[in-house]
């Protein structure tokens, strides 16, 4: 079969970045360029700067990966693109500059959800075995995805409220922790030790996960704290807070994973960075005899390789879209 070449745009938050893509699994070329320091100082994704700087940089960084991976249009096969979810204003710079590549350069355009990206960022890994268990961690998203076969997605479970990543900021901000907060934790939290009394958050029986009730006992701990005059153990809470939510993460995990009759796991998104839940869910995919994958670090945060993995395989399922493309905040994946 043709070899098939995939110029990959992912702006759906506060990273720019492009990837040339080789049969959704060989990485030619990525460029990212993040707004992070931007936004630190005012501690969160500002979504008017962010779709200002998008503007700014995209040209640039689309010449910059095709430099890179020493390619010029006419090798490129077809043009991705993130439609959403995310921030809106954000994600329309990236379908402009896909849909305008797509139109002047007559290439196929594909559209891929946000999360189908973070979830294929495993094939550029190894090739992807099913059926598989994918366990979504992002800044906006919680989810077990159960899929029997390439671009098939059945939301088995979700959360009710925040999710995972956006938890782990907030409490970074609670207790004291600079932009962004997931990282922070986690890096602090091996000076920690488990010793604040949490909750388990929503420990039943379902799928579903809830963190606005383990991010309230947090901001309660530090309130009452403070007024009693004491100081907060910064690096201890960071730990207790990471480990209740490793503990349900991986408890809810692995029954589904048994449940399902699936011995593949893949993990997915910013969160699957954490190190303590990388560890502790191969600890207990070995004792299971379950096959983990997690994705190199540089493919856990958001990045346009993984966009260019699933488009392969959206490519494949005959996925196109035209110039009536639009981005879209939210969206289910299907
Ligand atoms: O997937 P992502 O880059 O963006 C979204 O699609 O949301 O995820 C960003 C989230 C942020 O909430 C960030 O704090 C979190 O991932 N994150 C982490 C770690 N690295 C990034 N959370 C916990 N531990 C980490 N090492
Ligand atoms: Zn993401």
């Amino acid at each position: 079969m043709k070899d098939i070449y995939i110029l990959a745009i992912e702006s759906s938050c506060d990273e720019t970045s492009v990837s040339i893509i080789k049969n959704g699994s060989l990485e030619i070329a990525t460029v990212v360029l993040s707004q992070m320091d931007i936004h630190a100082k005012y501690g969160g994704v500002v979504p008017e700067i962010a779709s200002r700087k998008h503007i700014e940089n995209i040209t640039i960084v689309i010449e910059e990966c095709l430099q890179k991976g020493s390619m010029c249009m006419d090798d490129i096969d077809a043009i991705a693109v993130t439609y959403g979810p995310g921030l809106i204003g954000s994600l329309l710079v990236g379908v402009m500059a896909a849909k305008t590549i797509s139109y002047v350069y007559d290439k196929p355009l594909i559209p891929v959800h946000h999360i189908a990206g973070h979830i294929y960022a495993n094939n550029l890994m190894e090739p992807m075995s099913f059926p598989l268990i994918a366990l979504v961690v992002s800044g906006g998203h919680t989810d077990l995805i159960y899929m029997k076969d390439h671009y098939s997605f059945e939301k088995i479970g979700g959360t009710l409220d925040d999710a995972v990543g956006e938890a782990f900021d907030k409490v970074a901000r609670v207790i004291g922790l600079p932009y962004p907060g997931g990282p922070m934790i986690d890096r602090l939290s091996y000076e920690g030790h488990d010793t604040y009394s949490l909750p388990l958050p929503l420990d039943d029986l379902s799928y579903q996960f809830s963190f606005s009730g383990l991010k309230s006992a947090v901001i309660n701990l530090v309130h009452n704290e403070k007024q009693r005059g004491n100081m907060i153990r910064q690096a201890d809470l960071a730990t207790s807070f990471q480990n209740r939510v490793v503990d349900i993460l991986c408890k809810k995990t692995m029954r589904a994973l048994s449940e399902y009759h699936v011995n593949h796991l893949v993990v997915a998104g910013g969160v699957s960075a954490n190190k303590v839940l990388r560890d502790r869910l191969k600890a207990l995919c070995e004792q299971n005899g379950v096959h983990l994958c997690v994705p190199a670090m540089c493919y856990c945060t958001d990045n346009a390789a993984m966009i260019g993995a699933a488009a392969y395989f959206a490519y494949l399922n005959g996925r196109r879209a035209d110039l009536n493309l639009n981005a879209r905040a939210t969206d289910i994946l299907k």
